[in-house]
C-alpha cells in the first residue's frame, strides 16, 4: 500500500509525498517515545486518535484565521498537509508550571504562572532540544526577527483558542508545544502552524481531579494512555461513545 515516496520518518509520524506538488501526507504512527526516544513503546490506536484530535484542532484554527499546514484528513491515520519549510524551533507555551519548567525553576507542578510564557528550544535531538533565546535564534539565523514576532503572535492566539476549547470540556491546558513552517505561495512566504497538536504535544489535566489526560501517562508510567486520549476525543465530541479505535493489528490478547 505504501508505495508512495517516504519523505521523512520521525518518532511518531511519517511524511509521504502528497498527491500534488506542494503537498505531503502526514501519517500518525502508534509509536510512543519520551526522553528523546530513550523510552519507547507501541500503543495500538494512538495514531488514530491523534490524527482525529489534530484534525479537529487544526480545522478550527484555520476557521478562526490562524493559518496551519493542515488541508484535510484523508483516512484513519493520515492527513493531507501543505509542504512547508520547518523552522528549527520547538515553541513551548506554558500557563501552569510542569515538566522541565518546574525542574528548572523549582516550581511545584500545578502552580499557575503569573502570565502565559513562551519558550524556544532549538530542534535538535542530538543536543536534546536545548532552550534558546531570541538572541540565539537571530544570531544563528534560525528565524528572522519578524518571523519570531509572527510566531509569538500565532502562539498566543493558539493558546487562547485551545485554553477556551479545553476549559469548555473540563480540561486545563497546562502547556503545549508548537512547530511552525514557512509556506511559500505566489512569491510570498508566511509563517503557519505545522506538525501536530495532540495529547502527545500538550499537557491536559482534568479540572476536577487533576488527572493527566496526555503523554505524561506514558512518560511517568501511569498507564491508561489510550483511555485518556479517547476521553479527550470524546469530550471534544470527535468520536462517538462507542466508536472503536480501529487498529491495523487486530485484537490484543489480554494476559
Ligand atoms: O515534556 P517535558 O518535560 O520533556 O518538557 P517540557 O519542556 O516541560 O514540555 C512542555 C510541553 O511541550 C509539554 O506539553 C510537552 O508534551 C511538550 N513537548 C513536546 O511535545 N515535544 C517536545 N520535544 C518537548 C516538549
Amino acid at each position: 500500500m505504501n508505495r508512495r515516496r517516504r519523505v521523512y520518518e520521525g518518532k511518531a509520524k511519517i511524511l509521504y509525498e502528497g498527491p500534488e506538488p506542494g503537498t505531503l501526507v502526514q501519517h500518525f504512527k502508534d509509536d510512543a517515545t519520551a526522553f528523546n526516544a530513550k523510552k519507547k513503546d507501541v500503543i495500538d490506536g494512538k495514531g488514530v486518535l491523534n490524527n482525529r484530535i489534530c484534525e479537529f484542532i487544526f480545522e478550527n484554527l484555520n476557521a478562526i484565521g490562524v493559518p496551519t499546514h493542515f488541508v484535510r484528513r484523508l483516512n484513519m491515520r493520515e492527513q493531507l498537509i501543505r509542504e512547508v519549510e520547518i523552522v528549527p524551533l520547538e515553541v513551548i507555551v506554558r500557563n501552569v508550571a510542569a515538566g522541565t519548567l518546574s525542574e528548572r525553576l523549582g516550581l511545584d507542578e500545578g502552580t499557575q504562572l503569573p502570565r502565559s510564557i513562551i519558550e524556544f528550544c532549538y530542534k535538535n535531538d542530538e543536543l536534546n532540544d536545548p532552550l534558546v533565546s531570541e538572541e540565539h535564534i537571530t544570531a544563528f539565523g534560525w528565524a528572522a526577527p519578524q518571523e519570531i514576532d509572527d510566531i509569538m503572535a500565532l502562539a498566543i492566539r493558539v493558546n487562547d483558542f485551545l485554553s477556551g476549547l479545553f476549559l469548555g470540556v473540563g480540561i486545563r491546558l497546562i502547556d503545549f508545544k508548537l512547530e511552525f513552517g514557512r509556506l511559500y505561495e505566489n512569491e510570498m512566504v508566511r509563517i503557519v502552524v505545522a506538525d501536530e497538536i495532540s495529547p502527545d504535544s500538550c499537557r491536559l489535566w482534568d479540572i476536577g481531579s487533576d488527572e493527566k489526560l496526555d503523554k505524561d501517562r506514558f512518560r511517568r508510567d501511569l498507564g491508561g494512555l489510550l483511555e485518556a486520549y479517547t476521553e479527550v476525543a470524546r469530550r471534544l465530541g470527535i468520536m462517538s461513545e462507542n466508536e472503536p479505535v480501529a487498529t491495523a493489528r487486530g485484537p490484543v490478547l489480554v494476559q
